[in-house]
């Protein structure tokens, strides 16, 4: 069975948080944030909404789109580092709230590649028919680790879901192939302390290179080359990151997806997001091929070739 997307859905925020808002709260400007991330608002979710509330609102949109109840959901995985609570898991809470009373749930940790490893380990239960739909969410609520008095880092995140209804889709399309890795010994680069750290460049210098080796291994697995991409979807950190990643595959501008300057670095929620409103904007048509990548702390990495449609 080949696996794929039946059903995206998303969930962000109403309160914006603009550039020329953080040149109150911290010493830095609008200029330097757009020239150095691409970033120029981002959503913040209030005190009464927590990561939960966030997953829950894509859950259920990504259900309607793929045309599933709760009922028929057979797992349910939710990548996030900001979950309500260390347990029960964001992902017994959706299943609780969803009425998904036969599926299975649990909850991921690979920062902002965490929806690559979730759409990859739903794709091992799809592919050996051991489950027929899986609920993957990527969910942040990163407000509340921001360390709001550290210029490093309180421009660069914001929060929101994204979902995804996996399940069987046709010969051809669905997730031609993968690359997912890890490199523990980069944790000291970015980590959370009550609040998170993070050794900017170190990161970049990492993401720059990751991102468009895993770009070129997946087309390679899945004997394709940089000119059979359709569209790129890179994990939405940092303009210029992602600028190394499409330059790398030598694609045009209007292929690759830039949600970044709306909302931020929203970690594990940024790529579903993100194919959600290409979809929307009618640049994904079935049978493209959708190269996806992402890169977190752990450090982890992520990438998949994707044929889209059922
Ligand atoms: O999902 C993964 C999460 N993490 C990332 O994706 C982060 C990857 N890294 C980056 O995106 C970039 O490294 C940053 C955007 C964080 C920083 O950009 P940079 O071009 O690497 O800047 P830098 O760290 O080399 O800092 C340049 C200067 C420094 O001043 P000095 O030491 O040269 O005097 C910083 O203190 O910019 C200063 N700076 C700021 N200035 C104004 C750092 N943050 C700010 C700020 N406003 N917000």
């Amino acid at each position: 069975m080949n696996a794929g997307v039946l059903g995206l859905g998303r969930a962000l925020p109403e309160k914006i948080l603009t550039n020329s808002d953080l040149e109150k709260m911290v010493d830095t400007s609008d200029e330097w944030i757009r020239t150095r991330t691409g970033i120029r608002e981002r959503r913040i979710a209030d005190d009464q909404t927590d990561t939960s509330d966030l997953a829950y609102q894509s859950a259920v949109e990504a259900l309607k789109n793929a045309n599933i109840t709760a009922e028929e959901v057979d797992l349910i995985l939710v990548a996030t580092v900001t979950p309500d609570q260390p347990f029960p898991s964001v992902a017994c809470m959706l299943q609780e709230r969803l009425g998904a009373k036969k599926a299975a749930a649990m909850d991921l940790s690979a920062a902002c590649a965490g929806f690559m490893y979730g759409m990859i380990t739903a794709q091992q239960f799809i592919k050996t028919n051991a489950y027929k739909y899986v609920l993957v969410v990527g969910v942040e609520k990163l407000s509340k680790i921001t360390d709001w008095d550290d210029r490093n880092t309180a421009v660069l995140f914001g929060d929101g879901a994204g979902a995804a209804v996996m399940g069987p889709v046709s010969e051809g399309r669905g997730i031609l192939s993968f690359e997912l890795g890890a490199d523990g010994s980069g944790g000291k680069h970015l980590y959370q302390d009550e609040n998170i750290v993070m050794n900017g460049r170190e990161v970049f210098k990492f993401a720059v290179r990751q991102m468009g080796e895993s770009c070129i291994n997946v087309l390679e697995k899945a004997g394709l080359s940089k000119e059979d991409v359709d569209f790129l979807i890179p994990h939405q950190a940092n303009i210029r990151i992602m600028e190394a990643a499409r330059q790398r595959l030598d694609l045009p501008v209007e292929k690759m997806s830039m949600t970044v300057e709306k909302y931020g670095n929203t970690s594990a929620s940024s790529i579903p997001i993100a194919m959600v409103e290409e979809l929307e904007a009618g640049k994904i048509k079935d049978d493209d091929l959708i190269v996806m990548v992402g890169f977190g702390g752990g450090l982890t990495w992520g990438a998949i070739a994707l044929r889209w449609g059922r």
